[in-house]
């Protein structure tokens, strides 16, 4: 595949079942089931500065994604942990994302779940330049709003993402960074690849409230955490029209690849003042400083005390 080995700088590393292989050589069987159903879940985790972010909160919800589709564990969790820290260390890896996928296995394709599966592991790093995410924090980004069109369990992390894979693209194609989701009573679900947040115009923070048709953040549950800790207790989870996105005194995105992110545009009406919120940006180094506090050095032994 060409283009995967013109991204793929020699010396990249990649897991797969028990092996690190160089990335460009690194695959799965035709058979996956993740490849035929998308039947595999998976995590992204931001690497800052050396620091692995918010690895609790990731290996707490890949947890819970495989549980809700009955799938193993591919290794318990301290084995798990140890993997992600050798592939980070093999990449050399200070600033970037760590992607990991379990995936049901390769079996003889057929709809049905087969019974014992083995799941699969993969886990890839890859650097990432924090320049570009620094940009759009500074000048904020736009977004456009497209129909909601995926299933009813979004709160389970599975691979099945051609939805926000063209709903993102649509919004690129218009001009936009982002695409944020509107269900079909006319409230935002969330972005397509982030949790969205408005600031009312009496201050309030707003994000959807944890039902199936969204994904937990768990940037989101950073940024939370934040707040209640900085003592700002004017948060609302509630679900918000895109009426009131339009009318908000600010808006941004969280993700853990680009932390909290702040929307200056929705379709084409300005939010606000049509830049960064000072709130916004107050979330983000709140949320920050939060997330680097908690996070352990890749050189640690990364076994968490409160389990
Ligand atoms: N996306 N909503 C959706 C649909 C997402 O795919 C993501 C994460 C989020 C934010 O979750 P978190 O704060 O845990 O990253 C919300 C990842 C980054 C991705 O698919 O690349």
């Amino acid at each position: 595949m060409q283009v995967t080995r013109r991204s793929a700088p020699t010396g990249r590393i990649a897991y797969v079942d028990g092996r690190y292989i160089p990335h460009a050589s690194a695959s799965v069987h035709v058979e996956d089931r993740g490849l035929q159903f998308a039947d595999s879940v998976y995590e992204v985790c931001a690497v800052n500065d050396g620091l692995l972010m918010d690895e609790q909160g990731h290996l707490d919800r890949l947890e819970r994604s495989l549980r809700e589709l009955a799938m193993d564990m591919p290794m318990q969790r301290g084995a798990l942990k140890a993997v992600l820290r050798e592939t980070l260390r093999r990449n050399r890896l200070k600033d970037g994302l760590l992607y990991l996928q379990v995936t049901r296995g390769a079996y003889r394709r057929d709809h049905l779940i087969p019974q014992r599966a083995r799941s699969s592991l993969i886990v890839t790093a890859r650097n990432l330049d924090p320049a570009g995410y620094d940009r759009r924090r500074e000048e904020g980004i736009a977004v456009a709003t497209f129909p909601d069109i995926r299933w009813g369990r979004c709160d389970i992390k599975t691979t099945g993402l051609l939805p926000n894979v063209l709903a993102k693209t649509k919004a690129r194609q218009a001009g936009a960074y982002e695409a944020w989701l509107v269900d079909p009573k006319g409230f935002i679900t969330e972005g397509a690849s982030t949790n969205a947040w408005i600031v009312t115009g009496e201050n309030v923070l707003v994000t959807r409230e944890l039902t199936a048709n969204i994904l937990g953040g768990v940037t989101r549950a950073g940024v939370m955490a934040a707040l209640s800790r900085a003592g700002i207790n004017a948060v609302e989870e509630r679900a918000f029209t895109l009426a009131e996105a339009y009318a908000a005194r600010e808006a941004f995105i969280t993700s853990a690849s680009g932390g909290v992110i702040p929307v200056v545009r929705i379709d084409s009406r300005s939010v606000g003042e049509g830049k960064p919120g000072a709130l916004t940006l107050r979330v983000h180094s709140l949320y920050r400083e939060l997330a680097m506090a908690e996070a352990r050095p890749l050189n640690g032994n990364g076994a968490k005390t409160t389990a």
